[in-house]
């Protein structure tokens, strides 16, 4: 996976006057966080977050299926909290605080949701996997010992075309029965 450092238009805080350069009058300068790490970039107005998040930061991990917020491939936390990344601006996310699904392991290990989904091939594309992981992360920092109807109430914004159901809310259910168990929650 290439890292986030890596993405040739945005820049780690410190060389924002690079970027302010840079900037065109039909641009925005904005100042983010994502997974941790602070960026500063100079983005149009259209630019959407999940543009943003795939073209200038490189994080592909956020999918785009049907573009117009019904999907939900694309669902990122704001604030913890999960967002439509295809129907918000760059600009809209300007001081905020963002996971990614590349922000959900802790570098090379899978967080107890993702390997629980891997235990039970809880997908077959994986092209909702992403989106899944990140509402189902926030769902269960809220409802950490969930019904299998809660889950599928908390998912029912996430569209699995591989119609993958079934394991995806075992996983998730073995996930938050693990965390209870152990005591340990996800990031
Ligand atoms: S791509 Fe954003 S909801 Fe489908
Ligand atoms: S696993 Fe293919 S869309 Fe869900």
């Amino acid at each position: 996976m290439t890292s986030a450092s890596d993405a040739p238009q945005a820049r780690a805080l410190g060389e924002q006057q690079a970027l302010d350069e840079h900037e065109t009058p039909d641009e925005h300068a904005i100042s983010l966080h994502v997974n941790g790490q602070p960026f500063s970039a100079s983005v149009e107005p259209r630019l959407t977050l999940a543009d943003f998040l795939r073209e200038r930061l490189n994080l592909t991990g956020t999918h785009l299926g049907c573009e117009h917020g019904v999907c939900g491939a694309c669902t990122v936390l704001l604030e913890g909290a999960p967002v439509r990344a295809c129907l918000m601006f760059a600009v809209q996310a300007d001081g905020a605080q963002l996971t990614t699904v590349e922000g959900l392991a802790d570098g090379e290990r899978l967080s107890t949701l993702q390997q629980s989904f891997q235990a039970h091939h809880a997908l077959q594309c994986g092209f909702c996997t992403p989106g899944i992981l990140t509402t189902a992360h926030a769902f269960l920092k809220t409802n950490p010992s969930p019904t299998p109807d809660e889950v599928r109430h908390a998912l029912s914004g996430n569209l699995c075309r591989c119609t993958g159901y079934i394991p995806i809310v075992e996983a998730v259910l073995d996930a938050a029965a693990i965390m209870r168990t152990t005591g340990v929650a996800d990031g």
